[in-house]
C-alpha cells in the first residue's frame, strides 16, 4: 500500500507465506540500513573528504574511488553480524567474503556492487548500490566461490538504491517491483512507487556511443536505425540518454520505459562485456523482467547464464520488451 514504510511492506509480504520465518524480512531490512548509511556518506561528499581516488585498484584492475571503498566497508559491516547470511561477494573484493567467526551463519548469500557509477561521484551525478540475494546450498555455512555460481533465475530477491535528487530503493522478491523513497526526517524508506511496470514500447535508448566502432553488427544496425529516426526504417524519432550509472538508467526505464545496452565489444574480447553478471546484470535483469521488460545478452536470456566466476562480465541489453526483442532478432 502506498505510504507504508519498508518494514511494514516486508512484514505484509511475509504474512502471505505462512512458512516464512522472518529471516528474509530482517535481511532486507538490514540491506536497507546499509543503503541508508551509504546514502549518508555519498551525500556528505566533499564535506567529509569523501571525494577522489582511494589510491588502490580492485581485482578487476579498476581504480577505486574513496567512496567505493567506504561503501563496500559500510555494506559489509552492516550485514556481517546479522546472522542472516552465510557469505557475501562484492565487486570490490577478489575473494568471497566470509562471515567472521563469532557471528551466527544464516541461509542466504548476497552479491553486491556497493557503489555503481563510480565515475560520476566527483561530478555529483547519481550513483547507487545494487544487490542480489541467493540461497546458500543446503548445509553450507562457509560458502566457496562455487556456491555463489547460481544462474539469475535462482535469485530470491534483488534490488538497488539510487542516490539521486531523492534516495530511492527498488526491490523485487519475485512478485513485481516496488519503489521506496527515503524520508530522511523519519529515517525510513516509504513506498512511493508501487508495482512499477515498464511499457513494452519506447522511443528512448541508452548506450555509450563512443564505443560504436567496437560493436558487433546487430547492435550497430539497431542503434543506427534509432538514430535515423523518422527518415529510416523505424519511421519514428528516438531520443538518447547515457548517464553512465546503470542504477540511474534502470530507474529511468522503470519510470518511463526505454532500452539500455552495454553490448559485447571488441576492445577486450576476453572480457565478454563491461558489466558484471553477479553484481549488475542478474539483479537488474530480475527487476526488469519482474516489471514486464526483458533482459538479454542478444543471444540468451541473462538470468539463464550459468556463471563460471563471480567477477564474470556479460553483454547487457535490457528494458522495454518490444525493443529488446528487436535487438535479439537482429542477432538471429
Ligand atoms: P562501476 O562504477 O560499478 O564500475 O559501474 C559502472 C558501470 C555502469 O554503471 C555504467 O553503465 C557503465 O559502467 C559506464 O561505463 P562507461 O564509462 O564505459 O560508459
Ligand atoms: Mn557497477
Ligand atoms: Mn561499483
Amino acid at each position: 500500500m502506498k505510504g507504508e514504510h519498508l518494514t511494514q511492506f516486508l512484514i505484509h509480504e511475509q504474512r502471505k507465506s505462512p512458512a516464512a520465518t522472518g529471516e528474509f524480512t530482517l535481511l532486507l531490512s538490514d540491506v536497507a540500513t546499509a543503503c541508508k548509511a551509504i546514502a549518508h556518506a555519498v551525500n556528505r561528499g566533499a564535506l567529509a573528504g569523501h571525494l577522489g581516488v582511494a589510491g588502490s585498484e580492485n581485482v578487476q584492475g579498476e581504480v577505486q574511488k574513496k567512496l567505493d571503498v567506504i561503501s563496500n566497508d559500510l555494506f559489509i559491516r552492516s550485514l556481517e553480524w546479522t546472522g542472516h547470511l552465510a557469505g557475501m561477494a562484492s565487486e570490490e573484493n577478489d575473494q568471497v567474503i566470509p562471515i567472521p567467526s563469532g557471528y551466527p551463519r544464516g541461509k542466504y548469500l548476497i552479491c553486491f556492487d556497493p557503489l555503481d557509477g563510480s565515475s560520476n561521484i566527483d561530478v555529483n551525478i547519481s550513483v547507487g548500490t545494487i544487490f542480489s540475494i541467493l540461497r546458500a546450498p543446503d548445509g553450507v555455512t562457509q560458502p566457496s566461490e562455487q556456491d555463489f555460481l547460481q544462474p539469475g533465475t535462482q535469485q530470491v530477491a534483488a534490488g538497488f538504491c539510487v542516490y539521486g535528487p531523492s534516495t530511492v530503493m527498488v526491490l523485487t522478491t519475485g512478485s513485481g517491483v516496488n519503489g521506496f523513497t527515503l524520508d530522511r526526517d523519519v529515517g525510513e524508506f516509504i513506498l512511493t512507487h508501487p508495482n512499477l511496470r515498464i511499457p513494452a514500447d519506447t522511443a528512448e535508448f541508452a548506450i555509450n556511443m563512443s564505443n560504436r566502432r567496437y560493436w558487433e553488427e546487430p547492435v550497430r544496425r539497431y542503434v543506427d536505425e534509432c538514430v535515423q529516426g523518422k527518415d529510416g526504417v523505424r519511421e519514428k524519432n528516438f531520443n538518447m540518454r547515457w548517464v553512465a550509472s546503470m542504477v540511474a538508467e534502470v530507474y529511468r526505464i522503470l519510470t518511463r520505459g526505454g532500452i539500455f545496452l552495454y553490448p559485447f565489444d571488441t576492445r577486450d574480447p576476453s572480457k565478454g562485456g563491461r558489466l558484471r553478471l553477479m553484481y549488475e546484470a542478474n539483479p537488474m535483469s530480475f527487476i526488469v523482467e519482474q516489471a514486464g521488460g526483458l533482459a538479454s545478452t542478444g543471444r540468451e536470456r541473462i538470468m539463464e547464464i550459468q556463471p563460471h566466476s563471480i567477477h564474470q562480465r556479460v553483454p547487457v541489453i535490457l528494458g522495454s520488451k518490444n525493443e529488446v526483442e528487436r535487438v535479439v532478432s537482429y542477432h538471429g
